[in-house]
């Protein structure tokens, strides 16, 4: 007998029920407070898993009395959001995102992992793979945007980095994919709303990323709080246990969300709480997450006959299994004295030189109207508005373990970077209120100086969880304060800090410069330095498409054909009789300071089978004297298919470096099993016919090179043949 098969058998119903609580230890909270860190609990064998605690004494102490205090000494469980870092903050996920860049997204999760675990952390609940075209929801901040490939390969890349190669490591921490699935697309962009979305979109956009984890190896998955055609996705037996469970393989442990088991009677899918625990625990949610629900009322489902005792044992077994695999059998501790060189200069400076890099690299110039790089002659700057000096603002939403005082402000960032430079400051108005401010106060500065930075956006508790926003414009008085500044004269460069894109054209056209920072983290200020003054020339590319205003959202790239296109002058095509239809920035923008131009995009072969790679190339120029780092995208189109398909697809990117005034060719290689698209049985197929291939350097339509392709029915060419 092996040693879960041995600890089953000793278990009576209340320890094993215990395994699937995890109770709060209210260190952080992060939803409605259940109860106390339960020591007396915890000593009974009623705990299993603790939620959101960290630190090495702290962790030790409860561990302490699992171990030694309880009749089978079965290790605790400590899992904690570990969002975006951990002692140290990098920029939230949907900026990290814009980088386009799998190692760095990895790296991340890696550092975050060794700060984690030296915290006695054994279990994270990232990434967060919800993928969001709804900036109304505050949790699209915590995600990879809205392309399901993005959202792939970033679960990937995020699952490597958290759990390494061997999950017992002691940098290594248990990853958890969520929220599945598809709370991105709740209606009206509302929180813990309801979800109803077809089976295809499901499977082709919201799904992919889940996949993704699964094929990477990620130990636990937690279903999201919304319902998805009205079967909440904690009791969602189809999705959990028919397709998560056996059409993706996954064999981890599913834990659920924040209370999400007592909540299902007001779902209006349960009678009482033992029908909720019976619906959760036959769907296969194992783990319990703080309704405490299981362990009060699984024995009267027993009982009722709603769930059988082998139910009950193999989440159990799940549970106990993930805790054989991070090593907590043979050491309780996670050998965390051993890992904690995290407060060891060597460990901590690699992770706050990560950060750095990549806060600047996360920074999306949206416009520039030649003001930036600001000019090297520059005297006098005003630095106005309620976000150039909030420290705790650049931490975003997500940061448990991270310290605001840390974080360096714009503010500060730009007075370091520019010592010759007077830099005169004010807020002028608070972030979120109503009143006054001293917005006369603030524009009498600006009028005495040649450049204006404005900061202004959302303060961190705007966006994450619980954080929608029917009207994602600059709150309070800010708009007030931008109008004051903008009437100066004085050249403006706005800087935005904030989670989600907001509903800011008006800025947009009247700024000399926009820059998008998010929530950048630790180096925040730094980073935004570094780009306004040109020692960075900025990367970040947007991995959500910005809205004009509120009325075109849901709004996203891969929409698929109307039938009648948008046409100005034909009234009865598909349009807003009071908007554009295209957004205020497409997927994938933004600028350099370098000009590049790409052209004569072409493939190597016109014609191709399933298996073939399909090899194509393109020249790229840099026009200018500035080194640059361009991302290059390529999307397909499927003209004519089984089932309409999306007018873009984003199928690959290549990431390229051009020396100043270099001109290169560059290929771009696509296996053509990726232009496959799903049947009416949702396989994957390669439908012959003609694909157009676009690249370009965002997903504006107008800025795309096209080519097109034949794709043949079989036979396939044998292995290892190639298109070329
Ligand atoms: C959130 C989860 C999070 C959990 C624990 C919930 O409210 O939806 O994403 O992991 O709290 O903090």
């Amino acid at each position: 007998m092996n040693l879960i098969d041995k600890l089953l058998a000793r278990m009576t119903l209340d320890e094993k029920l215990g395994q699937l609580n995890m109770a709060t230890a209210g260190q952080a909270v992060t939803g409605p407070v259940r109860d106390d860190p339960a020591t007396e609990a915890i000593r009974a064998g009623k705990v299993g898993a603790l939620l959101n605690l960290w630190g090495r004494e702290a962790t030790a102490r409860y561990q302490k009395l699992a171990v030694e205090e309880t009749r089978l000494a079965i290790p605790l469980l400590f899992g904690a959001d570990v969002l975006h870092g951990h002692r140290t903050t990098f920029p939230i996920p949907l900026a990290e995102a814009g980088l386009f860049d799998p190692q760095t997204w990895e790296r991340t999760a890696r550092a975050a992992a060794v700060e984690a675990a030296a915290d006695g952390i054994a279990l994270t609940f990232a990434p967060m793979l919800d993928i969001a075209r709804d900036p109304r929801w505050g949790r699209i901040a915590e995600g990879p945007g809205e392309d399901p490939l993005v959202g792939a390969l970033f679960a990937e890349a995020k699952v490597r980095g958290f759990q390494g190669g061997d999950l017992a490591a002691p940098t290594s921490i248990a990853a958890t994919a969520k929220h599945f699935c598809a709370g991105g697309a709740a209606i009206a962009g509302l929180e813990y709303g309801a979800v109803d979305v077809s089976e295809r979109t499901l499977r082709e956009v919201y799904l992919p990323p889940f996949r993704a984890a699964v094929e990477a190896g990620c130990a636990a998955i937690m279903p999201a709080f919304n319902s998805v055609a009205g079967i909440p996705m904690t009791s969602n037996a189809p999705l959990l246990r028919d397709c998560l469970r056996r059409e993706l393989g996954f064999d981890g442990m599913i834990v659920s969300d924040y209370d999400a088991i007592a909540e299902l009677p007001i779902h209006g899918v349960a009678a009482d709480l033992a029908e909720a625990a019976a619906l959760a625990l036959k769907a296969g949610v194992d783990m319990d997450m703080v309704s405490g629900v299981y362990h009060a009322c699984l024995p009267e489902a027993l009982a009722r006959g709603l769930v059988g005792l082998d139910d009950i044992d193999a989440a159990v077994r799940r549970v106990l299994t993930l805790k054989r695999r991070l090593g907590l059998f043979d050491d309780p501790y996670r050998h965390v004295s051993a890992s904690s060189q995290v407060a060891r200069p060597e460990v901590a400076r690699p992770a706050k030189e990560l950060a750095a890099d990549v806060a600047r690299r996360a920074i999306t110039l949206l416009t520039n109207r030649g003001v930036l790089p600001l000019a090297a002659d520059l005297r006098r700057i005003a630095v106005i508005g309620p976000l150039a000096d909030a420290p705790a603002e650049m931490l975003g939403p997500w940061s448990l373990a991270g310290e605001g005082s840390r974080c360096v402000t714009i503010l500060q960032g730009l007075r370091a970077a520019l010592p010759h430079c007077e830099i005169t400051f004010a807020a002028g108005v608070s972030a979120k209120g109503h009143e006054e401010g001293e917005i006369a106060a603030a524009s009498d500065l600006c009028a005495k100086a040649e450049l204006v930075i404005l900061c202004v956006g959302e303060t961190a508790d705007m966006s994450g969880e619980a954080s929608s926003r029917a009207a994602p414009g600059l709150p309070g008085r800010q708009r007030a304060l931008a109008e004051a500044v903008l009437g100066v004269g004085v050249p403006v460069v706005a800087v935005i800090s904030s989670g989600r894109p907001l509903m800011i054209a008006w800025l947009a056209e009247r700024a000399h410069a926009l820059v998008a920072t998010w929530f950048l983290g630790d180096a925040a200020g730094h980073a935004v330095a570094d780009v306004l003054t040109g020692r960075f020339n900025p990367t970040g590319r947007l991995a959500v498409t910005w809205p004009r205003e509120v009325g075109q959202i849901p709004i996203f790239h891969a929409a698929r054909a109307a039938a009648r296109p948008a046409d100005p002058a034909e009234p009865f095509s598909s349009k807003y009789i009071d908007l554009p239809v295209e957004p205020l920035f497409s997927f994938g923008h933004g600028l350099s300071y370098a000009r590049v131009t790409l052209r004569n995009l072409r493939a190597a072969r016109n014609e191709f089978f399933r298996r073939d790679r399909i090899e194509l190339k393109i020249d790229v120029v840099n026009q200018s004297t500035t080194a640059t780092e361009e991302t290059i995208f390529l999307f397909a189109h499927d003209l004519a298919a089984s089932s309409a398909r999306p007018l873009l697809e984003l199928k690959s990117w290549a990431k390229v470096a051009l020396a100043p005034r270099e001109a290169r060719t560059v290929a771009l290689a696509l296996p053509a099993e990726s232009l496959c698209c799903l049947n009416e049985n949702f396989k994957p197929v390669l439908e012959p016919g003609e694909f157009d291939i676009f690249v370009g350097l965002s997903a504006d339509r107008k800025s795309l090179l096209t080519t097109r392709l034949r794709a043949l029915a079989g036979p396939a060419p044998r292995d290892g043949d190639a298109a070329t």
